[in-house]
């Protein structure tokens, strides 16, 4: 089973910042993944929400800052608030820190409600970087998925599934992907069913399950016999792998 540390280390470390993205790439994992939006200057930037109110000690978009002011923003688990390896890194920072890795970068595009036009900007880094084989690029925005592939087809494409979107079991996720063109199917723990997985294997598709954290469900990934499952703990995953 591909482990992929979602957000890094992010059980232990403030997630999608360098520290949890180093002490991530310190385990045995398959992949690292991430969530980008786009600065007021253009620039790539690796947080999860479209505002930075949540995680970071300030308010507002992060469309409407440029990196330089993001990366002024303290992280605001008390721990970490002066680490500088706790700010808002830029894509490009993360490029630096995997590019001679043996691991697989999963960027999740997150255009919800802004239109940010990133996808040449995304392809033009992977490639200025030489990165194409080792990035794996996702969305729940399915456009956008599209206008990735009729920028550079060669990359590799995941489809995410939510139990909040409209895609239940009953609309079939499988066909729905294939259409899409895509290399694997990226679901919510809450959406998997056996019959998903058993379908998407008859037709080359991986599933990736997200975020598997808990003893239970691990036993249950296993057993389920799924490609890959993103998760917080990656330690608590390796635990269980090593007794079973
Ligand atoms: O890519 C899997 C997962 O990260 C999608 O949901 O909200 O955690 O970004 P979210
Ligand atoms: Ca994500």
């Amino acid at each position: 089973m591909k482990i992929f540390a979602h957000r890094g280390d992010s059980w232990f470390y403030p997630k999608n910042t360098i520290l949890a993205f180093e002490k991530a790439l310190s385990l045995p994992i398959y992949g690292i993944e991430l969530d980008i939006h786009k600065s007021k200057d253009n620039q790539l930037v690796v947080i999860h929400d479209e505002t930075i109110n949540r995680t970071f000690k300030g308010k507002g978009f992060v469309k409407d800052y440029t990196l330089k002011e993001l990366q002024s923003f303290k992280c605001k688990k008390l721990l970490f608030k002066n680490n500088k390896y706790c700010k808002i890194p830029s894509l490009e920072e993360v490029f630096n820190l995997i590019k001679d890795k043996n691991i697989i970068l999963n960027i999740e595009v997150k255009p919800d409600s802004i239109s940010y036009k990133l996808e040449e900007d995304l392809i033009n880094l992977i490639k200025k970087y030489k990165l194409e084989n080792k990035i794996l690029i996702s969305s729940f925005n399915y456009k956008c998925l599209r206008k990735f592939q009729n920028i550079e087809p060669n990359l590799k494409y995941g489809a995410l599934y939510s139990h909040k979107s409209d895609y239940t079991p009953e609309i079939n996720i499988v066909e729905h992907a294939k259409k899409l063109n895509v290399s694997s199917i990226h679901i919510s723990k809450r959406l998997l069913r056996k019959n998903i997985i058993d379908l998407a294997h008859d037709n080359n598709l991986e599933i990736f399950v997200y975020t598997v954290n808990t003893p239970l469900s691990v036993l249950k990934m296993i057993k389920y016999n799924v490609d890959g499952v993103f998760t917080d703990c990656q330690s608590l995953i390796y635990n269980i792998l090593n007794k079973n």
